[in-house]
């Protein structure tokens, strides 16, 4: 292949929400095309319009939007809930972004995600023991019958109607019989409603509907730098993850690329984001999360002085999730787990997000632990194992300790103005991770982002 896409791959290191929102924003400041690639209103972030410098919570719409010059592209991997979609567009609109139907383009391969996939979701959860706690997005159900192709694609709604009619027919039948077996009546679906429904949704989306393979040969022979916006993360990545408290896609490198509609040749960098602590939201392994105050995804009643070491990080960081507002379960950053999860992505570079708040925790505590491999089976292993789920053994942290804080000044710019002990953190968690930070983020701004270099 003689050109490439040229493109920068940002994806998360652990369970969402490492705040990948920011780094991709700066990326894309730079580039000429902005690709989301997988998941869908699951994911969520908040963005701010460098014109009006108001923030912009978007869940589908790629965040480079707010860069005029962008072309976006949502890829053939992602689910589409078009309600959502066309509630941001209408906001961006309102904001006066610019041209945004020229400049937001859909793979006619992404599939829909309709309102009876949010139903499934809500039912399969209440079914099972131990449910996933997802997002009640319908993710799962859309990529499950996405699998069983009994899927729509964006391309179907533009099929006359009745063909249309027809497609959702055939997809629901089973569907509805679940409904009915489980008294809910009002749930099933009456494909000539729907399909009227969704035909509209076609008409207006039709200017934005593109072939994206032909879109991504236009980006090789223009050279167009290229970023795509992950979602999710790599522990939640469905074969990857921590199965089954996972999300349905694949978000890890390769299925960001297949989502992306892009080839392995078209990737110049794959920069993973981490927060100095972690944090998961919805049930699964979290071999370093600490005690905290949150009963059945809320936060109980507690005092200051029985606040617990995951009430603190989650306070200080902000712990709460971008889409659901749920508390997040919070703890100590994971380096094993990190590395593993860097050498799956094939990181290149690495963002450490958090690192304000980190000072603040250590402040408050007076030490903190980092978690530098675990006892596991009776070894210590240094790499994150892949059958808890056989052993029923939570891998035991082996922890190092940091108690030397920091405070960042306001405004802080440059590497060379950090607090020593903020820099000594930087270089004993790269030494754990085994890939270089390149940058560090220092507060909740798009421009709290700070590049690693002695100057
Ligand atoms: P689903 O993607 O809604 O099916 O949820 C599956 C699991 O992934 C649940 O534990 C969710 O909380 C989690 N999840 C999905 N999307 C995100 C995200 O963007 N950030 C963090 N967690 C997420």
């Amino acid at each position: 292949m003689e050109n490439s896409a040229n493109a920068t791959l940002i994806l998360g290191g652990k369970y969402g929400d490492e705040g990948k929102g920011k780094i991709a924003s700066k990326i894309a400041e730079k580039s000429d095309l902005v690709i989301r690639a997988t998941g869908g209103a699951n994911a969520g972030h908040t963005v701010v319009d460098p014109a009006t410098k108001q923030k912009i919570a978007l869940h589908l719409v790629p965040g480079g939007i707010v860069y005029p010059h962008t072309l976006c592209l949502i890829g053939q991997g992602v689910v589409l809930d078009l309600d959502i979609l066309f509630s941001e567009i209408k906001t961006l609109e309102e904001l006066g972004i610019t041209n945004l139907q020229k400049r937001l383009k859909i793979s006619g391969r992404a599939h829909i995600t309709f309102p009876y996939h949010k139903e499934l979701d809500e039912l399969h959860e209440k079914m099972k023991d131990k449910p996933v706690g997802t997002t009640k997005r319908g993710i799962g159900p859309t990529y499950s019958d996405k699998d069983n192709r009994v899927g729509l694609q964006v391309y179907d709604l533009l099929l006359p109607l009745e063909e249309l009619e027809n497609k959702i027919d055939v997809a629901t039948r089973l569907h509805n019989q679940l409904f009915k077996a489980n008294g809910m009546e009002e749930s099933v679906v009456d494909p000539k409603v729907l399909a009227k429904e969704y035909h509209e949704y076609g008409l207006k989306l039709k200017d934005m509907v593109v072939n994206a393979n032909q879109l991504i040969r236009e980006a090789r022979q223009k050279d167009w730098k290229t970023v795509v916006e992950g979602a999710q993360a790599i522990w939640l990545d469905k074969d990857y993850g921590d199965y089954p408290d996972v999300t349905s896609s694949n978000c890890c490198t390769e299925g960001t690329l297949i989502g992306a509609h892009l080839s392995y040749k078209d990737v110049k960098c794959v920069i993973v984001v981490l927060k100095a602590h972690d944090s998961r939201v919805g049930n699964g392994p979290f071999p370093t999360e600490q005690p905290a105050h949150i009963e059945n995804d809320t936060v109980t009643e507690y005092d200051e002085e029985d606040a617990c070491i995951g009430d603190v990080i989650r306070e200080l960081a902000g712990e709460y999730g971008a889409t659901t507002k749920r508390p997040r379960r919070t703890g100590w950053f994971d380096a094993a787990q990190a590395r593993t999860a860097l050498e799956i992505l094939g990181a290149d570079y690495v963002v450490l997000n958090h690192l304000d708040t980190m000072g603040k925790i250590i402040n408050k505590l007076g030490v903190i632990g980092i978690c530098e491999g675990y006892y596991y089976l009776g070894e210590y292993i240094q790499y994150y194992p892949d059958d808890i789920r056989l052993t029923k053994q939570m891998p035991e942290p082996v922890y190092g300790a940091v108690s030397d804080g920091w405070e960042i000044p306001k405004g802080t710019k440059k590497y060379k103005d950090l607090p020593e002990n903020a820099k000594k953190f930087i270089r004993y968690i790269e030494s754990l991770i085994g890939v270089p930070i390149k940058w560090v983020g220092v507060g909740p701004g798009n421009d709290d982002l700070i590049e690693v270099k002695e100057e």
